[in-house]
C-alpha cells in the first residue's frame, strides 16, 4: 500500500549508482547501463509524483565524472541532450518544472541550450520540480558560496557579523530549495560522494542494493515507507516531538 500523502517526504534526492555494474552483468557496454538508467530516470520522475512527492533531485554528473574515460563522458552529454530534447514535451504535459544545480555554464553547449529551453518553458509549475544536479559537488558549490558571499560583503549587501547558517545558504545553488527529507543511493555503495553534504544534514538515508536500471516505483515506495519508520528528531529528544509535549 503506498504511504498517506502526509508521510511522503516533500523532497527526496538520489544518488543513482551502479549503471555500468548492470552492463557489466550483462557483458554490455557501459553506456548501455547508462542508457538504461534513463529510462529509470523517466519512470522514478513520475513514480515519485504519483506517490506525492514535490520535489525530486537526481545526481546526474559530478564534477568528478569528467575523469572518467572521454568516450563515457561524451556518451553521457549526448545521451542527457537525447533525454532532454525528448522529454520536453512530457515535462509541459506533466507539469514538470526542471531545474538544476551545478556549474552548467561548463556543460557542452547544445546540453546548456536545451536545458535552458525547458528551464524556461517550465518555469510556472508549482506542483513537481525536477532537480538535475549536473557538474555539481558540495565542495565546489561551497566554493562558489563563498566567492558569492564574499563578493556581497565587498558590495556592502551582507554584513560580515551578521553572518549565520540562514544568510550564508543563501549564497548556495540550492538557495530556493527545501533540504531533502530523505536521500537513497542505489547499488550497495554506502557514500554521500561529494551530493548534498551541507543540505543533508538532517535527511534521512537509505541504501538499496538494487542497481539503478533495477530501480522501480515499488523501491521509490519501499524506500519512503523505511522513511516513514524514522524519527527525525533535529538535535531534539523524542518527548520534544510528540504532541502531548507541545505548548
Ligand atoms: C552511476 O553509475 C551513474 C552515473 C555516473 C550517472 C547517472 C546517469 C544517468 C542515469 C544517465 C543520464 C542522466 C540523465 C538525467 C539523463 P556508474 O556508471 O557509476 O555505475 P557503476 O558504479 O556500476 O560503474
Amino acid at each position: 500500500m503506498p504511504p498517506s500523502a502526509e508521510n511522503v517526504p516533500h523532497h527526496v534526492a538520489i544518488i543513482m549508482d551502479g549503471n555500468g555494474r548492470w552492463a557489466k552483468q550483462r557483458g554490455l557496454p557501459r553506456i548501455e547501463g547508462h542508457r538504461r538508467g534513463v529510462e529509470t530516470v523517466r519512470t522514478v520522475t513520475l513514480a515519485a509524483r504519483d506517490l506525492g512527492v514535490r520535489m525530486l533531485t537526481l545526481y546526474a554528473f559530478s564534477i568528478e565524472n569528467w575523469k572518467r574515460p572521454q568516450d563515457e563522458v561524451g556518451a553521457l552529454m549526448s545521451l542527457l541532450e537525447y533525454y532532454l530534447k525528448k522529454e520536453l514535451d512530457t515535462f509541459i504535459r506533466d507539469r514538470v518544472r526542471l531545474r538544476t544545480i551545478g556549474r552548467t555554464e561548463e556543460l557542452p553547449a547544445g546540453v546548456q541550450k536545451i536545458l535552458q529551453t525547458t528551464i524556461e518553458a517550465t518555469k510556472h509549475f508549482t506542483d513537481y520540480t525536477l532537480v538535475l544536479a549536473l557538474n555539481y559537488g558540495s565542495r565546489t558549490e561551497v566554493v562558489d558560496a563563498a566567492r558569492a558571499y564574499a563578493a556581497a560583503v565587498a558590495a556592502g549587501k551582507e554584513k560580515l557579523n551578521d553572518s549565520s547558517w540562514a544568510t550564508f545558504s543563501r549564497y548556495l545553488y540550492t538557495a530556493d530549495m527545501p533540504e531533502p527529507d530523505l536521500v537513497i543511493r542505489t547499488s550497495g555503495e554506502t557514500r554521500m560522494s561529494n551530493f548534498l553534504l551541507l543540505q543533508a544534514a538532517y535527511s534521512e538515508f537509505v541504501f538499496t542494493p538494487v542497481l539503478w536500471p533495477d530501480f522501480t516505483k515499488a523501491d521509490l515506495s519501499a524506500a519512503i515507507a523505511d522513511y516513514n519508520r524514522r524519527e527525525r528528531r533535529f538535535g531534539q529528544i523524542s518527548e520534544q516531538l510528540k504532541p502531548a509535549a507541545a505548548k
